[in-house]
């Protein structure tokens, strides 16, 4: 090898070794000096049916493990259950105040030792104030007091939104009724 490639493997090396802290501290200077674009909280509510309650049910079990029945979550943390839900969404924690739109979706129990589920659903929106919908999707281990999940995009006022959502267990009842708080940031507003 002659002084020139040497000096120009040197070069490469030192490129290499920079590299990656540059990345870092240009992504991580990105992320902080980003702000909401806009914030929202919202509360939905799950009644979950459970052979009795089909006049006020707004979610079923819609698959269950071999061991389980789709009347009653199954055993080992509900996992294998599969719920599908259609969840009024109101803007305090009451849950007969007048909605301003539904939580459509489903969500599944993804884990045996442990509650944990993975929830995909829209807010579908048809208020005065709102018009449009917006997709959440994501891993809700949900014996955690807050979790975060992804809000992926929308539509009409919340055309191209994305952000995160902090979701909080607000209130449960049982195996029937729970509430969540959602906490929107959106950091990608039209
Ligand atoms: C749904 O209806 C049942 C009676 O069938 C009642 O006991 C229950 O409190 C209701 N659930 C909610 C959350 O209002
Ligand atoms: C569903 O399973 C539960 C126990 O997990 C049981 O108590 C209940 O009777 C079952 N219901 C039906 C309709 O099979
Ligand atoms: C939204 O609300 C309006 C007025 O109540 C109603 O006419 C319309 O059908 C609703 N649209 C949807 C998609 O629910
Ligand atoms: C949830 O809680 C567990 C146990 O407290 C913790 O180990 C884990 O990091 C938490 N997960 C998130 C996403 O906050």
């Amino acid at each position: 090898m002659d002084a020139k490639t040497l000096m120009l493997l040197a070069l490469f090396h030192l490129i290499l070794l920079l590299s990656p802290s540059i990345i870092n501290a240009s992504s991580t200077r990105k992320i902080r000096a980003r702000k909401p674009c806009k914030s929202l909280v919202f509360y939905f509510h799950d009644i979950i049916y459970n052979g009795k309650n089909s006049h006020n049910a707004t979610a079923v079990i819609v698959g269950a493990p071999a061991w389980g029945n789709k009347t009653i979550l199954a055993s080992q943390n509900h996992f294998g259950d599969l719920v599908v839900f259609d969840d009024p969404i109101t803007l305090d924690n009451y849950l007969h105040s007048t909605p301003v739109g539904r939580a459509q979706g489903f969500y599944i129990y993804d884990k045996k030792d442990i509650f944990t589920a993975w929830l995909g659903f829209s807010f579908v929106f048809n208020s005065t104030e709102h018009k449009g919908s917006l997709n959440f999707a994501g891993a809700d281990p949900l014996m955690n007091k807050t979790r975060e999940i992804s809000v992926i995009g929308g539509t009409g006022d919340f055309f191209m939104a994305r952000g995160i959502a902090t979701l909080m267990t607000d209130s449960f009842e049982g195996e029937v009724y729970f509430r969540l708080r959602t906490d929107i940031k959106l950091y990608e507003c039209w």
